[in-house]
């Protein structure tokens, strides 16, 4: 028996081969109990993506101030058929943070034929809700789901018909959520996963006028600090804590030495919080690091590819520059 035999988990609705490695409490636990003893305080943005969390930044991506999602999939709707004629037929797509999918259902739609695609997920009920969703619009093709930390190696299932090639599919600009080291060591991870035929196709946003790139972090209804104190609910629920929401704030600036946008969430006054049997004291204004959103310029990101042993072979942006998308090859 091997590792995805042995996870394979059956449900009334639709049989759906899971391969779980979601993370589990102690992970979290662990990551908790040493991002809030570091100077300064952090923790990883990976657990934003609980259930409420996953809602939350869909909410966030109907905002008017966000708008790289609108842009993002009219960039890939209308490049579509090139990257079809770029990728050829009898691909396995597999892709990191699928979250609800939309931009999957156009891929898949767009490209001449999939044999499998595999979501790699953190948040289980996002990734059976639309694994089950792609798998009746595209009954043809196989449906392997992952539930996993995309950062750590994730095994990829063997598709039943032999693919010609991988894509791996990475939009979103979420590897602008990795520092620069960290989104090297990501981009070679990909390319261990894509094989020397493989293909990546990646979603970057792109730096613009800095009042729009703030607006898009701190939107007028809130659905962004809600997204982001979500994460001390989460922690109070998961792992036994008392952080009171009324004595923290969400906090988004863009850093021009870093060009990213920096999100925090600042004490409101000195207090000391319990969380995962630790007491952990806070000062006032004294700011918890939660998230980065890397924006790029054409230069920086082929750099970056580069650093990661990977070369842009086709490159769009959206008009006026503000969203990009990338297909990489090895180099
Ligand atoms: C998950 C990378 C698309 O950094 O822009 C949105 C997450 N955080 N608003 C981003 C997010 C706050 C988002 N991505």
């Amino acid at each position: 028996m091997n590792q995805f035999d042995a996870s394979l988990h059956t449900s009334f609705a639709a049989p759906l081969p899971l391969l779980d490695l979601c993370p589990t409490p102690d992970d979290l636990r662990g990551d908790v109990i040493a991002g809030l003893s570091a100077h300064p305080k952090s923790l990883p943005s990976k657990y934003f993506y609980d259930s409420r969390g996953s809602q939350l930044f869909e909410a966030i991506t109907l905002q008017p101030e966000y708008d790289l999602t609108r842009i993002e999939t009219a960039l890939l709707q209308a490049v579509l058929p090139e990257i079809g004629d770029s990728i050829g037929a009898g691909v396995h797509v597999v892709e990191y943070g699928s979250g609800s999918g939309s931009k999957t259902h156009l891929l898949l739609g767009g490209l001449a034929s999939v044999v499998a695609y595999t979501p790699v997920e953190i948040s289980r009920q996002t990734l059976l809700d639309t694994t089950r969703r792609l798998g009746r619009a595209f009954p043809d093709v196989q449906m392997l789901p992952v539930c996993a930390d995309f950062t750590r190696h994730v095994p990829v299932p063997p598709a039943r018909t032999p693919a010609t090639r991988t894509l791996v599919f990475f939009p979103g600009s979420t590897l602008g959520n990795f520092d620069g080291p960290r989104a090297v060591e990501l981009l070679g991870a990909m390319r261990g996963t894509m094989g020397v035929a493989g293909r990546a196709l990646i979603g970057i946003d792109l730096v613009k006028d800095i009042g729009e790139m703030e607006a898009a972090y701190n939107d007028a209804a809130g659905m962004t600090a809600e997204f982001t104190l979500n994460l001390l609910l989460r922690l109070n629920r998961e792992i036994g804590g008392d952080f009171d929401l009324r004595a923290f704030s969400h906090r988004a600036r863009w850093s021009p030495q870093r060009s990213r946008i920096e999100t925090t969430i600042v004490s409101r006054c000195a207090q000391k919080v319990h969380v995962a049997g630790h007491v952990f004291a806070f000062e006032r204004g004294e700011e918890l690091q939660v998230e980065i959103s890397q924006k790029y310029t054409d230069v920086s990101f082929d750099a970056l590819a580069n650093a990661a042993g990977l070369h842009v072979a086709r490159g769009w942006n959206s008009p006026g520059d503000r969203f990009g998308l990338r297909l990489l090859e090895i180099a």
